[in-house]
């Protein structure tokens, strides 16, 4: 448990711009800043970030939230856990009350998986550097390579004692439990229920989520073993295809540079980052997945593929390539030289050299791939044929129009073919696939909102939600203003909030969403407390509803011109307020009333069929004086219009 004033400062501390840019890139738009929605599928910056507010809002999704919320988001952690996030990166001291057992129980099972993994990631850091067969074998081994004592404390790398449960026996007596060492992979299950250590005898790679927690481990053999690395097994912690090693390490610099090299081996990325290359992830040796590709995408559009190994290895991975490029990037690929990988080339090449040998050997993904493809072609015209639709279904996957066209015109040079014929291709390719998937066109919510405000249609058709949207919105944002209102053809100095709630309270009216209720209720008691109406309580409430609702009121302009004929257009809002106050109360009051009308028709259909006279009389009686008060507001609410 995190005490009330820790989290208070915890949240005042955090700067949401800081802590967002640990995930995604930011571009500063005005005062504020804007970013690809991390929490869809985004294809243009539909998220914007308000350092002033604290919060961020996706005009497309909607997600919404201040820095707590996104960190827990983003990194599906708990309240809790984000906190401690938050509080770490700026060295916040958490004092945390004594668990009770009921507590304790409470942990999740991803919790305890993760700190025996971050025990064990310890463990085999300790056993590297200081115990005498850490030393002997993997400590002499690393340095050996020639990753020097500073990059191995960078990356946590370890060593596990050789033995059948050194390890194992350490972790239980440390007091974690059997169930998170299987279920995290650390220890197997041997015959009559022993446990025995996975990594024994290996060094240790340990592998982090983008935020940096230890999620997994990959071990490296120094035997002949079969397999040269095991590695965690997939579990409820380490998602194997969201993964890629180093990207915890290298998230800035591909911001900063705006390009991933993309490479194997987590050796790859440690000496390339050892010789000050550090945009640098590796896949794992395993094919890309589209979530992998995602991650990168936060941060840059630019991939560069470093490829060793012959020919043959490199067209076997090229359908991952396909994958990056349908992802709207940029990709190129880079051959390293015959019998090199990156890791051995960063070894004999300083950071200059490598980066010029980039430069210089880097070549487009779909050239390098029809260039590839055509080689072993010879004259074969059918085996022609098949590299075209083949290069012609790359350039198909790509989103952007521009972009294939230009690859067009160069393939159709290489390809020896007629650039409008490949065209053609290009396009009943792109046809034939839109009829294959289903096709949903992102529109901003903002958009469809704007177009459903131009059709004309009469204030009673505006939702009860939207009428207590607007309402709140008011006591949120201008609460505590006194403004001169125009109340039935008469201006009165009013309180906002004042007004409102005597408008609704007179009536005995209460809002139906409950949400909006429970701001309202809590905003009222704000306002008799302290006579002002503190947002940013909303907006860090550990209610993430309150927060939410909130946020949407204050970053959505509203939707006013159904009710009002104005331009919703944020400058002038303020001074519409003495007219937009008391119309919107109106019509919300006449649109209440209106709903009581059908109500009780509805209960006279049924008085009627039932015969049932005295109730007839009564609901007639009953709705006659509601059509009144109906034309008494109708009249306010003409008086209400200039
Ligand atoms: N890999 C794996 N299991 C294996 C072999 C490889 O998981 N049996 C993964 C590892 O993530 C490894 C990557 O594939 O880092 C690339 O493999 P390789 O190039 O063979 O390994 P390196 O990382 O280059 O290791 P080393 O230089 O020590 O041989
Ligand atoms: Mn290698």
């Amino acid at each position: 448990m995190i005490d009330r004033i820790t989290i208070e400062k915890i949240i005042d501390t955090a700067d949401i711009v800081e802590v967002i840019r640990d995930f995604v890139t930011l571009t500063k738009k005005g005062k504020d800043y804007k970013c690809l929605c991390p929490f869809h599928d985004d294809k243009n910056p539909s998220m914007s970030v308000s350092p002033s507010r604290g919060i961020y809002k996706c005009f497309s999704c909607g997600a919404a939230g201040n820095t707590v919320k996104f960190v827990m988001e983003h990194e599906r952690m708990t309240y809790p856990e984000a906190l401690k996030y938050i509080a770490n990166k700026y060295n916040i001291e958490i004092i945390e009350k004594e668990e009770t057992e009921e507590e304790r129980k409470l942990k999740t099972a991803r919790e305890s998986m993760e700190s025996v993994t971050l025990y064990a990631k310890n463990y085999f850091h300790q056993k590297l550097l200081e115990s005498k067969e850490g030393k002997a074998i993997g400590l002499s081994y690393l340095i050996e390579r020639g990753f020097t004592e500073a990059t191995i404390k960078t990356f946590g790398l370890g060593y596990a004692p050789d033995g059948y449960e050194v390890f194992s026996k350490s972790a239980i007596h440390a007091g974690y439990k059997t169930e998170f060492l299987l279920s995290t992979g650390l220890s197997i299950k041997g015959k009559n229920n022993k446990l025995f250590d996975r990594f024994a005898g290996r060094v240790i790679f340990p592998i982090e989520s983008i935020s940096g927690k230890v999620i997994g481990f990959g071990g490296r053999t120094l035997k002949n073993d079969k397999a040269k690395y095991l590695n965690s097994p997939e579990s409820e912690l380490y998602h194997k295809s969201d993964v890629l090693y180093g990207l915890s390490y290298a998230k800035r610099s591909i911001s900063k540079q705006d390009k991933c090299f993309l490479v194997e081996g987590y050796t790859d990325v440690i000496s390339m980052y050892q010789a000050g290359i550090t945009n640098v992830a590796a896949s794992s040796g395993t094919a890309l997945t589209e979530g992998q590709i995602k991650k990168i995408k936060r941060f840059t559009r630019n991939i560069t593929v470093l490829y060793d190994g012959d020919e043959a290895g490199i067209k076997a991975s090229i359908r991952g390539i396909d994958l990056i490029l349908e992802q709207d990037m940029n990709v190129k690929v880079l051959p390293m030289p015959e019998g090199e990988d990156p890791d051995s080339f960063a070894k004999s090449h300083s950071a200059t050299e490598f980066l010029n040998y980039i430069e210089q050997n880097e070549q487009d993904f779909v050239v390098y791939k029809a260039n590839l493809l055509l080689k072993s072609v010879k004259n074969d015209p059918i085996k022609r044929s098949g590299v075209i639709k083949d290069v012609v279904s790359t350039i198909a996957i790509i989103p952007d129009r521009i972009t294939r066209s230009v690859y067009i015109k160069e393939c159709s040079k290489l390809l020896e073919i007629r650039e409008d014929i490949l065209y053609q291709d290009v396009q009943s390719k792109i046809i034939a696939k839109n009829k294959l998937t289903k096709h949903y066109p992102e529109k901003p919510k903002e958009y469809q909102a704007k177009k459903t405000t131009e059709s004309k249609q009469s204030y009673t058709d505006i939702s009860f939600n939207t009428l207590e949207k607007e309402m709140l919105g008011y006591i949120i944002r201008y609460g505590d203003k006194t403004v001169n209102l125009n109340i039935s053809g008469k201006l009165q100095e009013k309180n906002i909030f004042a007004y409102i709630i005597s408008e609704l309270e007179d009536d005995d009216l209460e809002f139906r969403n409950s949400t909006y209720r429970e701001v309202y209720n809590l905003a009222k008691k704000m306002y008799d407390e302290k006579e002002f109406i503190d947002v940013n309580l909303f907006i860090n409430s550990e209610n993430v509803k309150i927060s939410e609702t909130v946020i949407d009121i204050i970053s959505s302009p509203f939707t006013l011109s159904k009710i009002h004929n104005i331009n919703p257009d944020r400058d002038i809002e303020e001074e519409n307020l003495p007219e937009s106050v008391p119309k919107t109360v109106l019509v919300y009051k006449i649109k209440i009333v209106a709903s009581l009308i059908s109500d009780k028709m509805n209960e006279l259909k049924n008085a009627e069929s039932e015969s049932d006279n005295e109730k007839i009389d009564t609901l007639i009686k009953e709705i006659q004086l509601l059509f009144k008060t109906k034309e008494l507001l109708a009249n306010i609410l003409g008086r209400v219009v200039f």
